[in-house]
Parts: C-alpha cells; structure tokens; sequence
C-alpha cells in the first residue's frame, strides 16, 4: 500500500515537472527579434552586363528575373559587410549589444582557412568578450543553420541574446553561364527567447534533407565557385521535395502558409521551386491561372529585392525575408511564412515562421537599395581585379576613401593580417 501511495505521488509530482516545464518553454518560445542588411554600394544593370556578353538582355531579365547585380568596390569584403548589417542592427537596440552571448556567421566566402569571420565582426562591433563566436559553413544553408543552432542556444540561455549574420559574395568566373547570377550582401537577425514580441517565431518542427552531390563548390584553390548549373537545378527540386514531404511527416500536417520564402540563387529559381511544389501543395487543382495566382500572391512579395541584388547565398533567403516584411507595411495580421533553405552539396531545410507586426521602425530596404551608385561594365571588371588584388595581398589601399555610410573598410593585408579601419572613429583594426 505504501509503495503504491509513493509511486502515485512520484507520478504526480512528475506530470507537474513536466507541465511547467512544456508551460515555460511556451513562455519562452526563441523567434527573430529584428534584423537589418548591408548591400555593397555599387550595382552593375544587368542589361549592360548582356549587351557585353552579346546575350539577348531578356535571358537576364525575363529567363533569370535578374535585373541589377550587387557588386563589391574595394575596401568591401565579407567581414565589413556583416558588420554593417550587425552594427544597423545595434543601432536600433542600444541595450542589445551588452547580451549578445553567441555571434555566428553563415558564409561559404570566409577569408581566412582558421580565423573566422564571426571574430572579426566581434572586434569590430566591440562585442562582449562571454561570448561564443564562430563561423558555419555549409554552402547557401550556412546561414539557416546558424539561426537553428541560435534558437536553441537562445532557449537555454534566455537573458542573453544571438546574433546570427549570413554574409557572402557570389562569384562566377567571367563570360560563364553562372556571371549575371552573382551578387553580394549581408543579413543580420538578433534571436532571443524572452518576453519581448518576435518579428518572426517558429512554433513547428523543420523538415530537413542531406545528400551528397557535386552540384555547386569552390576548392579552397579558387577564388570562384565551380557549378554544374543545371545538375545544381535538379538537385535543389529534388531536396525540395524531400525536405517537404518531411516537414508534413514530423508535423503530421501539410502547412498552409500565406507566403512562401525560396532560396534565391536567380530570382527565376523560386518561380521554379514554387512550381514544382504545387502539386504536392494541391493535389487536386492542376489549373494554370491557381498555380500563376500563387505564385504572384505567395511568392513575389517576398522577391522585389533579389531582382535588384542578384546571389547573396546564404543571405538570400534571408533577404527576401528583409523584402516580404516591407511588403507588409503595419498594421497587419500575423501571417505564416514558409522557408525552404537549400545549400549545394546539399542540405535543405523546409521550415515555417509566424510573421508578427513588426513593432519596430527599421533601416527601410527600398532606401538601401536606392542609395546604391550603377556603375558600366569596365567599372565592374576594375572592381573584381582590384579586390582579388587586395584578397591575394598584391596590393594594399591604406589610405582608400571610406564609401558613403560604411561603417567598415578594409584596407588590405599586412604582415599576414587583414586591416580594417573604423570609419566611425577613423581607428585601424588589424584582425
Ligand atoms: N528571352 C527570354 N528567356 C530566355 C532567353 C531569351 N532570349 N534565352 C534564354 N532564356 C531563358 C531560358 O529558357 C531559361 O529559362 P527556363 O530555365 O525557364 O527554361 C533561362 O533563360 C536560362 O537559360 P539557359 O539557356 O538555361 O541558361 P544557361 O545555360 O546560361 O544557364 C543557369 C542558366 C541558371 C544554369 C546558370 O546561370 C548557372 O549555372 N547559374 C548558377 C546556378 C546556381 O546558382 N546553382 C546553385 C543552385 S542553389
């Protein structure tokens, strides 16, 4: 009797332990708190970049959906452009920056095999020293696993805050199919689980898929990546729809989603991914005029900004996330948002966000955008030799002219150690 009694009270007390405990991590469900970008200052017109190459602009414009193409100057780099977006990002939360206990970079264009790019951003934005800072790497997905593994870092420590920052340049060689699909830009989020409201929270559970495949990579020998573009196109259909069917399984639901956010290496691509997903959506509905209606209601309000920016890899999904919050202009209702985040090699995750109000006023991304300077096609070959020259230490530019509102410049490498000037106090970081 007495045993019974004991095993019925553990039983209880038990089932309370655990209620409290399902109760507070309801309380603390992690989200994105904000976040911000940082886009080079210059872009090259993609229809200039056709008549160069001797191509029916249209294949740019209408077959790709690549309109203008980010292009970085000298003195730009993966490290300043993610301080850029971290440091727009602090401005705006003041109080933020004392909290940050993890600061993660998704990037596949790191410049240095040891050093990551995190550390340098940590200097440059005086970040506090109890903090945990690294890169990960798994092409354009680098960034999404950056902001899974902030969510769970951010569930168990939830005074402090995560900065995740997906940071990239896209390079093609030149004259091959792959050039008018470059690009650059960074996307910086703070993530947290405290009371405050989230933009974005994810309330289910990812769906994910792994495979090995030579689709899209860059031997640490090259400056430009290798693809095999069309095969990279298969193989991004095919981890779509994989990642899906695992999201449906592990929820036990098919989401219906107000908006769907692709991973954007050309613009034309999420067209593509949105097509090929449609009849797993709805099965039953084969019409042209559904599937062309859900695409313009579901898909291209996300999309306005990766026409005019071109590949930011891992930053594009997020970029668009940047795009559909400002297509969304307060007040209105908290919407779902589906994610899928593909990196060649691959892994892809399929996942779904509940879009809050934004309660905060933000750096508008159409101001961003117009504040940039076109330049011809001479102007963007100059650029890419003077930046491979400044990454391959054959020349330095100590004393370069800071770009209009950039916080960070770099100025080449001395002594084996990258040099960055803080334009916001005129001090030289060497990192
Ligand atoms: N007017 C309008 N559309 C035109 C056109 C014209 N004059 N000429 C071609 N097009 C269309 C084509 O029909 C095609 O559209 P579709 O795919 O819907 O059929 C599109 O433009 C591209 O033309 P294509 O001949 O396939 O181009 P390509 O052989 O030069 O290569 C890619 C295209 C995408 C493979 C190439 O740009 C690439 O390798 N990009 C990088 C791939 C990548 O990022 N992979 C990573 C996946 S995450």
């Amino acid at each position: 009797m007495e045993n019974k009694a004991w095993r019925d009270s553990t039983r209880r007390s038990l089932r309370r332990v655990l209620k409290e405990k399902i109760v507070s991590q309801a309380n603390h469900l992690a989200g994105i708190l904000d976040l911000d970008v940082a886009l080079p200052h210059h872009y090259l017109p993609l229809q200039a970049l056709a008549r160069a190459r001797g191509v029916d602009p249209q294949k740019y414009l209408r077959g790709l959906g690549c309109h203008k193409m980010a292009v970085c100057a000298p003195g730009e780099d993966t490290v300043t452009l993610a301080a850029q977006a971290a440091y727009r990002l602090l401005q705006r939360h003041p109080l933020a920056r004392q909290r940050v206990g993890l600061c993660v970079v998704g990037t596949e264009s790191g410049i240095d095999h040891a050093k990551p790019v995190s550390i340098l951003v940590h200097g440059l934005l005086g970040l506090p020293h109890q903090c945990r800072t690294f890169d990960i790497k798994h092409a354009c997905y680098g960034a999404t696993a950056a902001l899974q593994t902030a969510l769970a870092w951010v569930q168990q420590h939830p005074k402090q805050l995560a900065l995740v920052i997906a940071s990239d340049i896209a390079r093609y060689p030149r004259l091959s199919p792959g050039e008018p699909t470059q690009g650059a830009g960074s996307v910086a989020m703070l993530v947290h689980a405290d009371s405050s409201p989230s933009l974005l929270s994810f309330p289910f559970s990812s769906g994910i898929h792994a495979s090995h495949v030579h689709d899209f990579w860059r031997p640490n020998y090259n400056h430009t990546a290798i693809v095999d573009g069309k095969f990279s196109l298969q193989c991004y259909l095919a981890a779509l729809k994989a990642a899906y069917l695992d999201f449906c399984e592990k929820n036990q639901q098919t989401p219906q989603p107000d908006f769907f956010l692709f991973h954007a290496p050309f613009p034309r691509m999420a067209h593509k991914a949105y097509r090929s997903l449609a009849p797993l959506l709805s099965p039953h509905n084969k019409h042209f005029s559904f599937l062309e209606e859900g695409l313009s209601s579901q898909v291209l309000p996300a999309l306005w900004p990766n026409r005019e920016v071109g590949n930011l890899y891992t930053g594009s999904l997020y970029l668009s996330l940047a795009g559909l919050r400002e297509h969304l202009q307060p007040p209105h209702t908290s919407q779902h948002v589906a994610f899928f985040s593909y990196g060649s090699g691959s892994c892809s995750e399929f996942f779904l966000g509940k879009l809050h109000p934004s309660p905060r006023s933000h750096t508008p991304l159409r101001a961003i955008l117009d504040a940039r300077v076109p330049i011809d096609v001479p102007t963007y070959e100059a650029f890419c030799e003077q930046t491979l020259a400044l990454e391959t230490n054959q020349t330095s530019l100590p004393s370069l002219a800071p770009l209009p509102s950039q916080p960070f410049s770099f100025l080449g490498i001395l002594n084996h150690k990258r040099q960055y000037r803080d334009n916001t106090n005129a001090a030289i970081r060497c990192a």
